[in-house]
């Protein structure tokens, strides 16, 4: 029997890693993840399965993410109807006109290191264009997203805090601007704040640290999976010109085709649990209150469920994709996401024909998904 151990802090190279062990184990174990679900069947038997496996993991409040129903059912109706169609399309040209902003930062036939000078500042700009905040505001959000991924990584509860509270901070200075001004312009922070929730048989607005987590889990959810999604897209036109061109030409759907690439190279690497009673997973013993962690880059691309998993077939792996999970904890920023992605896409292609990468990529590591560095050439 082989070591079912996987710790992401000892892997550089942690897709290959996850591609490695699934063949000899559903579930490893970790200091760092507990039990650390590595099958799509395993994954699925979790995340379908909420009472028993609960997403009350962590010990801050965390809205809807870190709750179970029915608390998660009344906060996920509130902010639902943030990513519905009609709000969509009335955010599309903002976001198409941050797109082709961006993408007028690559000039053909000269190098660019596209997650820092293109992937990142797309997430962040079109995160404070959702949000309605400052355009001045995204260099502070990078950097704060920066340190507070190292602290995660580092487990560093004192740096964790630190930045817990200076986004607190960011926030209010927020909610105070729109308290103190005069004008009515509706905008997704403005509309929170009037959002109200019916608890225990009371209904009332959101309360500031509601609020505060909702924004946090969207900015979270938001910024590194999206830049994680741009470095990932550039790479695969890159490698498949033949695709690239397929879907310049209206060949393919382009949703169902970004959802592939991204189940090949996932950006979000895990989400946690916790389990409620004895039980197990996928024959893993697993006793109550233990950590349990869905590697969603490892079930993505599971040979028993995907034929070979580099092998871009949207069709056929459609159903089973996990991209934004399943279950009640869903995503509910995935028309969001894919609207943003299409429209990156869209505006990448109409500026760009040929792309090459032109240095040896450096893969990111654990929380993170994508390239930490990949440089490119446009033709
Ligand atoms: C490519 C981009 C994205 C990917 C791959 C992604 C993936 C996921 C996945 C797999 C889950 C399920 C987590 C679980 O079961 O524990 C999730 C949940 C969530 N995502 Fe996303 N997401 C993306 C973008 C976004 C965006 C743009 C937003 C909002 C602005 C967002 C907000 C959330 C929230 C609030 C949850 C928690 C939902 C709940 O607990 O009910 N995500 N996401």
């Amino acid at each position: 029997m082989k070591d079912c151990r996987w710790e992401p802090s000892d892997q550089q190279h942690q897709i290959a890693s996850l591609d490695e062990l699934r063949q000899h184990c559903a579930v490893a174990q970790s200091d760092m993840l507990g039990h650390a679900v590595l099958t799509h069947n395993a994954v699925c038997s979790v995340i379908e399965n909420h009472d028993t496996f609960s997403n009350a993991a962590g010990s801050h409040l965390s809205v809807p993410n870190g709750m179970d129903p029915p608390e998660h059912s009344i906060f996920r109706e509130a902010i639902e109807p943030y990513f519905s169609s009609q709000r969509l399309s009335e955010f599309e040209p903002a976001c198409r006109e941050i797109a082709r902003t961006v993408i007028s930062q690559i000039h053909k036939d000269k190098p660019l290191e596209v997650v820092s000078k293109i992937a990142k500042p797309f997430a962040l700009h079109i995160q404070c264009a959702f949000l309605g905040w400052p355009d001045s505001l995204t260099n502070t959000l990078g950097e704060w997203l920066e340190a507070n991924q190292k602290a995660i990584v580092n487990n560093d509860r004192a740096a964790l805090k630190e930045k817990a509270d200076e986004f607190e901070a960011l926030i209010h200075q927020q909610l105070d601007v729109r308290r103190q001004s005069k004008t009515t312009k509706d905008d997704n922070t403005r509309r929170l704040m009037n959002e109200k929730v019916t608890v225990n048989g009371e209904t009332r607005r959101l309360n500031e640290e509601e609020i505060v987590s909702i924004l946090r889990n969207w900015t979270a959810g938001e910024v590194g999976t999206i830049a994680a999604a741009i470095g990932s897209i550039f790479y695969f036109f890159a490698q498949n010109p033949d695709i690239a061109d397929k879907l310049r030409n209206n060949q393919l759907n382009i949703d169902d085709a970004i959802d592939e690439i991204l189940r090949i190279d996932p950006p979000l690497i895990s989400n946690r649990r916790r389990a409620t009673k004895d039980t197990e997973i996928s024959g893993c013993p697993v006793k109550q209150g233990e950590k349990v962690t869905v590697l969603w880059a490892s079930a993505n691309r599971d040979e028993a469920v995907f034929g070979q998993a580099d092998a871009f077939n949207p069709e056929r792996n459609k159903a089973n994709n996990l991209l934004y999970g399943r279950g009640i904890h869903i995503c509910p920023g995935a028309p969001l996401a894919r609207m943003e992605l299409r429209i990156f896409v869209q505006e990448l292609q109409k500026q760009i024909s040929k792309l090459e990468v032109v240095e040896a990529p450096e893969c990111a590591t654990y929380p993170s998904g994508g390239f930490q560095k990949l440089t490119i050439k446009a033709a």
